[in-house]
């Protein structure tokens, strides 16, 4: 029988590492992992470092090298990061967060479409905080205007606390990932070769490294709401980091029923939910100007590093 190949950006910690040690359990699957300097056992291991588009595309020539005729069966792009201000820019210019959460994966999505199977899953991990309807902890998006959130300083939207800033960076980069989903499910080629396009939301997940560059205060919060008691009472929607991962692994494994037209997944309390993601993740006009400017932007930066 044919192994299942998966292809996985983000499961070398936080939850997706427990996703990928799932998936490596199942003896029907290969697992390519991206990695920085973490590693898990079993898994086939390739350099990724999401904040340099020369680094993705180094990355797809590995998996392409080693998969030589073979195709991809699942595709996870889960890897996120959540910086303290808007301040830092990656190696190609744009603004960190977005550029890790959003542009890498989009041009790593855009590369490896040729090597995706017929009936392919793709997972792309998102948020709640991109929904101002789920109160989250973290300040919602204003928009999802690519250039904006690429080039901080071109946006009319900021606020004049950073801290503001940063967290809209983190849900607007989230808002981007279910636009970039919807438009890939309405696609031509998604519907002629059956992909299956998830746009995940594990729900908040406390204990993982996403809140490692925040405040002490915050990162202290974070590992206390790990007592499953506080967790529950605190933060009654949140899941353990288990749950997180086992879920996105029977996403990933076809092991949940995903209801027809449906491409926003989200974890609350340890269940998994089909709502209707924001107003905003909806709007068409939105998720067709998102991939435009995405392409640009993209474009205009691989122009440079020719
Ligand atoms: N935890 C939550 O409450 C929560 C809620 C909603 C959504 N999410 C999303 O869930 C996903 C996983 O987050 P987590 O909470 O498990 O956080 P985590 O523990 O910090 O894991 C993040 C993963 O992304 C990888 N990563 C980060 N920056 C990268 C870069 N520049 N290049 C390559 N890989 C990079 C990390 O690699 P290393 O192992 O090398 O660090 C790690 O595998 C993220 O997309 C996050 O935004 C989390």
């Amino acid at each position: 029988m044919e192994k299942l190949t998966v292809v996985m950006t983000g499961g070398t910690s936080g939850f997706g590492a427990v996703t990928a040690k799932e998936l490596i359990s199942t003896s029907e699957t290969r697992v390519f992992l991206g990695y920085r300097d973490k590693q898990v056992a079993g898994a086939e291991h390739i350099p990724l470092d999401l904040s340099s588009l020369d680094n993705v595309r180094a990355f797809v020539s590995g998996i392409v090298e080693k998969l030589g005729q073979g195709k991809i069966q699942v595709l996870i792009c889960n890897a996120g990061m959540n910086c303290p201000d808007i301040n830092s820019r990656t190696v190609d210019g744009f603004e960190t967060t977005f550029a890790v959460n959003h542009l890498a994966h989009f041009y790593l999505l855009k590369l490896l479409l040729p090597h995706l199977d017929t009936n392919a899953g793709i997972i792309m991990t998102t948020s709640g905080t991109h929904d101002p309807d789920e109160n989250a902890l973290s300040a919602p998006p204003k928009h999802a205007n690519a250039i904006w959130l690429a080039h901080p300083e071109k946006d009319k939207t900021l606020d004049n606390k950073m801290i503001i800033n940063a967290q809209r960076a983190y849900s607007s980069s989230k808002l981007c990932t279910i636009l970039t989903i919807r438009f890939l499910a309405a696609s031509n080629e998604a519907n002629h070769k059956k992909w299956q396009c998830i746009s995940y939301d594990p729900g908040p997940t406390p204990g993982t490294g996403l809140l490692q560059k925040g405040t002490f205060f915050m990162r202290l919060a974070w590992q206390v709401f790990t007592i499953p008691f506080l967790r529950k009472r605190i933060l009654p929607k949140s899941n353990s980091i288990r749950d997180a991962g086992v879920t996105l692994a029977g996403l990933a494994l076809g092991k949940v029923e995903v209801p027809e037209g449906k491409v926003y997944a989200a974890l609350r309390a340890g269940e998994l939910t089909f709502p209707s993601p924001s107003k905003l993740a909806q709007n068409e006009a939105l998720m067709k100007e998102l991939w435009k400017d995405s392409e640009l932007l993209l474009n205009n930066a691989l122009i440079k590093l020719a």
